[in-house]
């Protein structure tokens, strides 16, 4: 479902109904929709029949009935909204998405229902909803959420770590199919009695005034976003000219989630929120609701932190052989057992998958796979995935820290580093860098620059001398670098691309320009 009013009514009619819903994101392609129909097995599959992402249209029912043909197995029924909120522009090219073959249309079925006073009665275990996470490789994970922990970590989350209260307006710029989605677009919001602005489309289309435009509309009072979203309003608007056309003063509080929130990124928000408080918070599809973060800012805001650990969780960082590490040492960063109410408690129909995925590593720890170190006044600080430290010579580095740094340089908008495989230092980091449009030709002083930063603030050590400079990076459609894919790209090594990439092409062009550097270096 895109994200619009249908797919929050279907499924707060699941709830209402003791039905568990699994809502896949609409961007994946008909054998990723197959495998979860297959492994989910649902009675109904409910759909639309096109989503609007800034001026693209996507066809969903081509792409669902191409899945249930590949689907061993078949639901009983298909609903579809044949969108009529949206006209179609045919002289634009826009056709009207073939139906899907023997599925009930969603305003047939809906035109003459009257209320459901009634509501099923569940244990608190019941699954509220199975999530499908596939990370960044391999098969995806079923996430279970239950019911009644979910309900009290929402309650207490939406309160005390977003500051909400009932009849506050929140937005989240995020999609149903993510577990954002869920807590901080539908359940969280709504259980509080919040009102929730969800959005279709992108936050730079028609310009990157849009999500501000909203705020001001709706009188928003707290706006969840990606950094990534943030950093795309930024390229385009980079004095702010336009979001200072806005009136902002409705909202206190700016939270940024789903990957590393960057200085410069906090700064621009700073100064567009005009000073109000902008911040990190740390969660997963596994927990459902913030990990780390700055409960209602009650503890001071730490620009470079992530936050503190919420109430109900406990970190240790931990080193490879499990032993917990001390102030400003970097490791994988664990949550110790138990975990709180809301957190997954089992993969669907995968016991031992929950295992190995997150008990097995470290006995009474649940590991996270992320990267990070606590300082001496007890913030966190999450730097990347455990797969993005990097052995350059024997010292442990973190891409993340250089990306930091390369991402404040003013003719820059975002950029990834990976560890590539070096025959002397074992691992080396090597940049890859988006240029701000108007600086495109100034890639050599660029490149100049930034090995001295990171020299001077990292040192030698990093041995930083690669740099290349790309038209975009291969991403999520929820935002994350693909890092790992490029590591092994570069490394020619063997990968899977997960189904959640939101452009294949730009694997293609960065596999050019790997190419293209191999080549140059070994002429030089
Ligand atoms: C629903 O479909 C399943 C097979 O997918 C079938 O076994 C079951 O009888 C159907 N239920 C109804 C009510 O039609
Ligand atoms: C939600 O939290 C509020 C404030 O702590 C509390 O008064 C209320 O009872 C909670 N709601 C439920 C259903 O537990
Ligand atoms: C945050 O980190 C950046 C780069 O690592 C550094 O330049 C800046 O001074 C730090 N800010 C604070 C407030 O510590
Ligand atoms: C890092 O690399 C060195 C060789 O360069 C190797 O001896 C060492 O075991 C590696 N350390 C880790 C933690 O992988």
């Amino acid at each position: 479902m895109p994200m619009i009013n249908q797919a929050l009514i279907a499924m707060l009619a699941c709830a209402r109904l003791g039905a568990t819903h699994s809502v896949v994101f609409g961007g994946f392609a008909s054998p990723q929709l197959a495998q979860r129909i297959e492994h989910f097995k649902p009675k109904v599959v409910i759909s639309a029949s096109f989503g609007v992402e800034g001026h693209k249209i996507n066809c969903y029912t081509p792409l669902l009935s191409k899945a249930l043909e590949l689907s061993a197995h078949k639901p009983n029924h298909t609903v579809v909204y044949n969108r009529i909120d949206i006209k179609l522009d045919s002289k634009a090219g826009e056709v009207l998405p073939p139906r899907v073959e023997g599925s009930i249309d969603w305003s047939e079925l809906t035109k003459n229902l009257t209320p459901l006073r009634d509501y099923a009665l569940v244990d608190s275990t019941h699954p509220l909803y199975i999530l499908y996470t596939s990370g960044t490789t391999g098969m995806p994970k079923g996430v279970v959420r239950d019911t009644g922990g979910y309900t009290v970590a929402l309650n207490y989350s939406i309160r005390n770590c977003y500051g909400m209260k009932s009849g506050d307006t929140f937005f989240a710029g995020s999609d149903v199919g993510w577990v954002v989605g869920h807590t901080l677009s539908v359940y969280g919001p709504l259980f509080v009695g919040l009102t929730s602005i969800i959005f279709e489309g992108k936050p730079t289309v028609p310009d990157a005034g849009t999500y501000w435009k909203l705020i001001e509309k709706h009188r928003v009072n707290a706006l969840f976003s990606a950094p990534t979203a943030i950093r795309a309003i930024h390229r385009d608007d980079a004095d702010g000219k336009l979001a200072s056309q806005y009136d902002l003063s409705s909202l206190r509080s700016t939270w940024l989630g789903g990957e590393r929130l960057d200085s410069s990124t906090f700064n621009y928000l700073r100064k567009i929120t005009n000073n109000k408080p902008i911040l990190d918070n740390y969660w997963n599809t596994e927990s459902g609701t913030p990990l780390i973060s700055n409960p209602s800012c009650q503890v001071p805001i730490k620009p470079n932190a992530t936050g503190k650990p919420m109430p109900g969780y406990q970190f240790h960082v931990l080193s490879p052989n499990s032993e917990r590490l001390g102030a400003d040492k970097i490791g994988e960063v664990c949550i110790k057992l138990p975990v709180a109410p809301g957190f997954t408690n089992n993969l669907y129909l995968n016991p031992d998958g929950y295992k190995k995925a997150y008990l097995n590593e470290y006995p009474g720890y649940l590991r996270t796979a992320d990267s990070g170190y606590y300082d001496e006044n007890g913030y966190y600080h999450i730097i990347s995935r455990v797969d993005d430290i990097i052995n350059v010579s024997g010292h442990r580095l973190s891409t993340g820290s250089i990306e930091e740094i390369l991402v404040k340089h003013p003719k820059i908008v975002e950029c990834a580093v990976i560890g590539v495989h070096d025959d002397l230092k074992g691992e080396v980091p090597f940049g890859l860098i988006v240029l701000k449009p108007q600086y495109k030709d100034s890639y050599q002083e660029v490149e100049t620059e930034l090995i001295k930063e990171i020299r001077e603030n990292i040192g030698p050590v990093a041995t930083f001398k690669k740099v290349i400079s790309v038209n975009r990076l291969p991403k999520t459609r929820s935002g994350k670098i693909l890092r790992n894919i490029l590591r092994k790209m570069y490394n020619k090594e063997e990968y899977t691309v997960p189904p959640t990439i939101e452009d294949m092409e730009v694997l293609k062009e960065i596999d050019a320009e790997f190419e293209k550097f191999k080549l140059s270096n070994l002429n030089k």
